[in-house]
């Protein structure tokens, strides 16, 4: 990890600097995705995304544990660990819906690429074998996404095919938090 970043869980000093994150992040996802145009569920997602993290900052009414990346101040990456979205809960006929879920992971565009996700996950599965979880699960509809993790988790548990349309399938990850800790190169 480069020395100017540091990763800890969000304040409400962090709030603003984040939610600028989500809102900007998205927005570029969506348009790289080819569905830039698709203006009522960016929005929905950002509210969204920014809700869930408002409201593990507040401590109300919250099942999500957040990470936050900053250079400086500011945040320029994110990640969480939580309960399962709902498609991962229906594509997996309800096996998956008691495992918790890595999601939330988003980083700046003008910081990504540089190894930022990647520290976020090892920073999020360090805290999670400490705190004796065994397995967690994550899922991606984003094709950019999707190769990275094909990259770091190897081939989904499960595969959607064409879920989203034609050639744009649904993936999901279900991972040994011990054994992708291993995996990390810190550890060879
Ligand atoms: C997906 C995202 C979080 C990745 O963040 P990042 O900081 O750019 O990722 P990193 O630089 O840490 O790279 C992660 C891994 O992907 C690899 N990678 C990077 N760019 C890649 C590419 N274009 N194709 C394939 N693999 C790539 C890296 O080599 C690294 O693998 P490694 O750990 O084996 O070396 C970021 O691009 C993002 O926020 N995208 C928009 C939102 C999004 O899609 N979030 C994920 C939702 S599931």
């Amino acid at each position: 990890m480069a020395s100017e970043w540091s990763i800890s869980e969000p304040t409400s000093d962090d709030l603003a600097s984040a939610c600028q994150l989500l809102a900007e992040t998205i927005t570029d996802a969506f348009r790289r995705e080819g569905i830039g145009h698709l203006q009522d569920e960016l929005c929905q997602e950002i509210a969204h995304k920014t809700d869930l993290l408002r409201m593990a900052v507040d401590g109300v009414e919250s099942d999500f544990y957040f990470l936050v990346i900053k250079a400086g101040h500011d945040v320029i990456g994110t990640i969480s660990y939580g309960p399962p979205n709902d498609l991962i809960g229906a594509l997996s006929g309800n096996k998956l819906k008691l495992v918790g879920e890595m999601g939330n992971i988003y980083v700046l565009p003008s910081h990504q690429g540089r190894g930022v996700a990647s520290s976020l996950i090892d920073a999020m599965l360090e805290h999670l074998y400490e705190a004796g979880v065994e397995r967690f699960c994550l899922d991606s509809g984003y094709k950019l996404a999707q190769a990275m993790w094909l990259r770091r988790f190897g081939e989904p548990s499960i595969l959607a095919r064409d879920h989203w349309g034609e050639n744009s399938h649904h993936m999901i990850w279900y991972r040994d938090v011990a054994s992708e800790r291993l995996a990390n190169p810190r550890y060879h």
